[in-house]
């Protein structure tokens, strides 16, 4: 049974920078809001040129105490009070925000990832991070890490802690509560909590906790630290919840709010921005839509059947889906509804998922429209010129439009930087949507390639 979606209030949302709070229901076990917005025409009603748009994501699900790192990790203690409205940081500079560039390395993975370039500890060391709504934790692979050895195998750099001198261990590798994680794609990491000093674009931050993996085992063969910027109740430790990196960017007073926002670009484009603490609305046209975020189904110790459901992640339904190919309208799904029940399909809003996850059902039915399509997947890159769209329907109020060249990326091998092709010489590139069998109370994750268009 799905507990009733928490209740929701946009305040203050002027303008550039929505701050957004629960009206804090104590029965609602934390909340948050999402924003996504359509950009198919410009300003003059033409139709844009490029599919571009922005995703916000806005959370106020955890504590965001700036001390101590450690707080127990008991959801019956939970605060989902906005320590904004009770004026905990009277010296935060209000209405700030932090811009910083994305960019994407299509070469590096299939179908391209988002990174963003941050220097950590004193004097700074360069990392390059994937930007993850879908994890919670900051964490780097550390210069000693066995599996980052050889040169390339650690691309986004790595992080040596005794070159800083203001790194300090938070939790030692090993002992409960440690940064230990699994991603959906079957890697693992794991290490000490640790904290330093962050700065991102021309800003610099004290005491940001994160993850140092002394052990990476990465399905891709080769790794890359992330910044998780997802809800502090979802991070790796078992034992803890911490402020990640949006909250301390709050505590520390350089944004007025946890809200950020995210321009991916379109799929041709080298770059996108995260703005944190804000919206750019030169990015979008069309209204502004808020969703109610899914709760997840977690175990939990502290309960009798251990589970229970909370907001811990970006999960929306997906409650229609259609494509317009070659003059072809085809209904795929219809009839979900908004709290994710009647066939909805419940996505998690993933900008470290470059594709969409979808069951092998719906899957089939998307593919019998994609001309060329091949049974593993790929088809020629031409296809790219296609003119057809994917509309995708949000909690049965917002259309999003995907045109289908969004949903196809060219493949790279990734030793090599060569782009495969076929015996014609014809570039070969892969489907973005993918099917994946869905166990219960499970989400699928939506990434990049339908984000790219919100
Ligand atoms: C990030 O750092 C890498 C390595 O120095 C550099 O090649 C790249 O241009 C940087 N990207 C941005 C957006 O600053
Ligand atoms: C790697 O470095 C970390 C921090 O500098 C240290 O705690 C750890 O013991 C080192 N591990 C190995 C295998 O050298
Ligand atoms: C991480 O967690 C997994 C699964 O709980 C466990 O098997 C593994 O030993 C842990 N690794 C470390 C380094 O603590
Ligand atoms: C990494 O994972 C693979 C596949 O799960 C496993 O075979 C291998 O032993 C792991 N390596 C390490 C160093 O844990
Ligand atoms: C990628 O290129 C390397 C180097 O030429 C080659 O050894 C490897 O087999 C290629 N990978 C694939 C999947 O083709």
């Amino acid at each position: 049974m799905k507990l009733a979606s928490p209740r929701l209030a946009l305040a203050g949302c002027a303008a550039l920078l929505c701050t957004t709070t629960t009206t804090a229901a104590s029965s609602s076990p934390s909340a948050g809001t999402l924003a996504l917005h359509l950009s198919k025409r410009d300003i003059n009603g033409a139709a844009s040129p490029q599919a571009r748009g922005i995703v916000a994501f806005s959370s106020s699900s955890s504590d965001d105490t700036p001390s101590p790192f450690l707080l127990p990790r008991s959801i019956a203690a939970r605060s989902i009070d906005d320590p904004l409205d009770h004026g905990v940081f009277p010296h935060l500079h209000p209405r700030q925000s932090v811009s910083e560039s994305l960019f994407d390395v299509l070469r590096w993975s299939a179908g391209g990832a988002y990174y963003v370039n941050i220097s950590v500890g004193t004097p700074g060391q360069l990392q390059t991070v994937i930007l993850d709504t879908g994890s919670s934790d900051l964490y780097l692979d550390a210069r000693n890490a066995t599996s980052c050895a050889r040169d390339d195998n650690c691309r986004g750099g790595t992080f040596d802690a005794s070159a800083s001198s203001t790194t300090r261990i938070i939790i030692p590798k090993g002992v409960e509560g440690s940064f230990n994680t699994t991603f959906g794609d079957g890697s693992t990491a794991s290490g000490p909590y640790i904290s330093d000093t962050v700065q991102i674009g021309n800003l610099a931050v004290s005491n940001v906790q994160m993850g140092l993996a002394l052990n990476v085992n990465s399905t891709t063969g080769y790794a890359i630290g992330l910044m998780g910027v997802g809800y502090s109740l979802n991070e790796a430790s078992t034992k803890y919840v911490y402020s990640n990196f949006p909250e301390v960017l709050v505590a520390s007073g350089a944004i007025g709010s946890r809200l950020y926002s995210v321009f991916l670009n379109d799929i041709s484009a080298g770059s996108g921005t995260i703005l944190f603490g804000g919206i750019d609305t030169s990015r979008y046209t069309g209204d502004l839509v808020t969703l109610d975020i899914l709760p997840d189904t977690v175990a939990s110790s502290l309960v009798y059947h251990n589970q229970v459901e909370i907001i811990d992640q970006f999960i929306v339904a997906v409650t229609a889906i259609s494509t317009d190919i070659n003059g072809k309208k085809t209904s795929i799904l219809s009839g979900g509804a908004a709290d994710g029940t009647n066939g909805a399909l419940e996505v998690l809003l993933d900008t470290g998922s470059a594709a969409w996850s979808v069951p092998p059902r719906v899957f089939d039915a998307i593919a019998a429209t994609i001309p060329s399509l091949a049974s593993d997947g790929t088809l020629p890159c031409s296809v790219q010129n296609n003119a057809g769209t994917m509309t995708v329907r949000f909690a049965g109020k917002k259309d999003i439009v995907v045109p289908i060249k969004e949903l196809i990326a060219p493949i790279y091998n990734a030793t090599t930087g060569r782009q495969y092709r076929n015996r014609n010489g014809e570039g070969i590139c892969l489907f973005m949507v993918s099917p994946q069998e869905q166990g219960r109370g499970q989400f699928l994750t939506l990434g990049d390639a339908v984000l790219r268009s919100m």
